[in-house]
């Protein structure tokens, strides 16, 4: 107790001494608070330094932005529902789209990649972030908890509503094949009450075609044709958007499945749950804004010029 009190002040007084320097200057950055926050929120209530702290928080908090990654444009699917369901949040999204798609890469690269995204992320000073991308989840969620300060927010399959759809017939899980080859999906596929139900099948092609702009009900045909032909005929319940470009093509696998499959072929995405537990998640850390209307910032390693328009009526949408 009497060590996290001396913490506790010793922030405040570092805190302090920043604002006197930066105040004005780099309030935006948000860096300045970093520390302090989590460090004095853990301390709990009690001294003037403490309660300071917890002011000086919420406005640093009002300030910084939650950052949202991706290996491109498919996170933006994420942060258009957070723009729905949080809109007094400002966003930084980071898609990485100079090396997507992630989902044919190795596991220890991807996990490079998305250390990468969310480092970029931090320098811009965010308080949170959203790994808005089902691939770089299942293969580094854990290491970059533990890599950075800030509270981080993943994405799963939405297999498990999906999986309570009523009726006897299978359950598609459809996904990059790094997110369905990977331990962490196939635990969470072992906790469903009928795994078997589930048929994951990976889907190469789909991202790079989004990734170009594409995303037509009928111009996926063809790679869909590729992937699902096995399953013609089939009663199909439910189809998982099991990553986040996908979402933006549900037309395509809606029409796909009208043609090809009997059974209903609802459709699933994780968004919206990813999204409401980002909002637990500033609120448990005393970070969500009180106010005020979103902000996106937008980032990509790749071609910006071109990018741009494209994310800007993605997240319209
Ligand atoms: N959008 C990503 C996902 O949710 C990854 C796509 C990719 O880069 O392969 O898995």
């Amino acid at each position: 107790m009497v060590e996290q009190q001396r913490k506790a002040d010793n922030h405040a007084g570092i805190a302090i001494v920043k604002i006197e320097a930066e105040i004005g200057v780099s309030l935006g950055s948000g860096l300045i608070f970093k520390n302090a926050r989590f460090d004095g929120d853990a301390a709990g209530s009690g001294s003037a330094a403490q309660v300071f702290l917890r002011r000086i928080n919420r406005f640093g908090a009002f300030l910084q932005e939650t950052g949202t990654a991706d290996s491109g444009l498919g996170g933006a699917s994420v942060l258009r529902e957070a723009l729905h369901l949080l809109p007094r949040e400002n966003y930084l999204y980071y898609g990485d789209n100079a090396n997507a798609p992630y989902g044919d890469r190795t596991y220890a690269d991807i996990a490079v990649l998305t250390e990468k995204s969310v480092s970029a992320m931090a320098d811009f000073g965010i308080k949170a972030a959203v790994i808005a991308c089902n691939t770089a989840t299942a293969t580094c969620i854990d290491a970059l908890r533990g890599a950075f300060p800030f509270p981080i927010v993943s994405i799963e399959p939405a297999i498990k509503p999906a999986c309570e759809t009523e009726g006897s017939g299978r359950v598609l899980m459809l996904s990059t094949a790094a997110t369905a080859s990977l331990p962490r999906y196939k635990h969470l596929l072992s906790t469903m009450k009928d795994p078997s139900r589930v048929v994951s099948v990976p889907c190469p092609g789909l991202v790079e075609r989004i990734e170009r702009g594409c995303f037509a009900a009928d111009a996926f045909d063809d790679i869909l044709e590729k992937h699902l032909s096995f399953l013609e005929g089939e009663t199909i319940d439910a189809i998982v958007m099991g990553c986040t470009h996908y979402v933006f093509i549900k037309k395509a696998f809606a029409r796909y499945a009208s043609l090809h499959f009997k059974g209903k072929a609802e459709l699933f995405d994780g968004n919206a749950a990813t999204v409401r537990q980002l909002g637990r998640v500033l609120k448990a850390n005393n970070i969500e804004n009180p106010c005020g209307s979103a902000h996106v910032e937008y980032r990509t390693s790749g071609d910006k010029a071109r990018l741009d328009p494209i994310f800007r009526s993605l997240i319209a949408r």
